[in-house]
């Protein structure tokens, strides 16, 4: 098969679209051809190296995809899968690994994942869309609805709102009947935000959140219920973590996944008891969440937002995209 390798870490050059084994068919797997994969925020980490996690090389990248199985192992329940049935996957398996990370990835043009790993695909929702669920939109699920309990007439601040979770946040929000100030680094991908329902957007490359919220909300106060966000939604880390408290309400939330400039930013800690600051962490899904989104597909609640749909060759443009910042939502790749 065709197949997207990197055979030690780097950037984008390490990347090779080439000829590889196709992969082996234990008997609890299904091999699918792949119909779509998505890139995420941390594929450029993982080819890179993370510091402490054992990447086995060579790699196939991708985490994300659905298809169509061409395969059944010899213990596949057969009542539930066959040859031809179109399927999303779920890319995270407790206690294994995460595909595209410790374990192959999806680009490339057939995958095998054990059939614990499968989900039934509605009919009304594509390969594409299917493929830009599971890690972006099922982290924005848990973080928004299991953990941060979004709620009608709040208030909620996204930074960086542009990326997979980020249109995913704005997109859930909107949904629960909250009021949302969305966060770009470009005039163009603000704009882009407003059209998928931010009700406010701030363009950080000119303008400070903090006094775009201060001016919208007024400023937060130690004693009293008036000023600042109910919730700021934060999985970029770096400067921006202490930054962001100031924009914060007193007893507000502040939702973290990530930290994609930096995890060990200078904090605040004043601002943390001053006003009773909850601060809230996310991590993954549950196949239940994907479940959850793919209806939400289907009947039209969400949709997932595309950058671009190109062949997988393109791998490395896609990924050069993301690492630059000029993704707007999700980048796909078709085998
Ligand atoms: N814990 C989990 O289970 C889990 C799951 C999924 C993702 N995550 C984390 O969540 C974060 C977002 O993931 P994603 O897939 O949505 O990534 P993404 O698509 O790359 O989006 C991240 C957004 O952050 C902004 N950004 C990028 N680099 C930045 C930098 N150096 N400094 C400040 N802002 C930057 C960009 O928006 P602008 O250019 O418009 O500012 C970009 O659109 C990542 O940190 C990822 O590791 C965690």
């Amino acid at each position: 098969m065709k197949a997207i390798v990197f055979h030690q870490h780097g950037g984008v050059d390490q990347l090779r679209y080439e000829d590889f084994p196709d992969p082996e068919l234990g008997p609890e797997d299904v091999l699918i051809r792949v119909g779509a994969v998505s890139l995420n925020g941390f594929d450029p980490m993982i080819l890179n190296g993370i510091p402490g996690l054992k990447t086995p090389l060579p790699m196939i990248p991708g985490a994300d995809f659905a298809g169509e199985i061409v395969t059944l192992g010899s213990a596949v329940d057969k009542s539930r899968w066959s040859v031809g049935q179109r399927v999303a996957t779920v890319p995270l398996r407790p206690g294994v690994g995460m595909m595209g990370e410790t374990l192959r990835g999806a680009a490339a043009e057939l995958c095998a994942v054990p059939q614990s790993s499968l989900l039934p695909m509605p009919d009304a929702v594509s390969f594409v869309d299917a493929a830009c669920l599971p890690t972006a939109y099922g982290t924005a699920l848990r973080m928004m609805q299991t953990r941060g309990k979004v709620k009608r007439g709040e208030k909620v601040l996204i930074l960086g709102a542009t990326g997979g979770v980020g249109t995913c946040c704005v997109q859930l929000a909107k949904l629960a009947g909250a009021e949302v100030v969305a966060c770009a680094s470009s005039a163009e991908k603000a704009e882009k935000l407003k059209a998928i329902g931010a009700d406010h957007v701030v363009n950080t490359s000119t303008q400070d959140y903090v006094k775009e919220v201060i001016r919208l909300y007024g400023k937060p106060r130690v004693w009293g219920e008036s000023g600042g966000v109910d919730v700021i939604v934060n999985y970029t880390g770096g400067n921006t973590w202490a930054e962001c408290f100031r924009a914060l309400k007193r007893d507000g939330r502040l939702l973290t996944c990530g930290a994609t400039a930096g995890y060990a930013p200078p904090t605040d800690i004043r601002y943390i008891w001053s006003f009773e600051f909850n601060i809230i962490g996310a991590n993954g899904w549950t196949p239940q969440d994907q479940i959850e989104l793919l209806d939400m597909v289907a009947d039209g609640r969400i949709k997932p937002v595309l950058h671009s749909v190109r062949p997988l060759r393109e791998f490395g443009i896609s990924l050069q995209e993301l690492i630059d910042r000029k993704v707007f939502g999700k980048a796909v790749l078709e085998p």
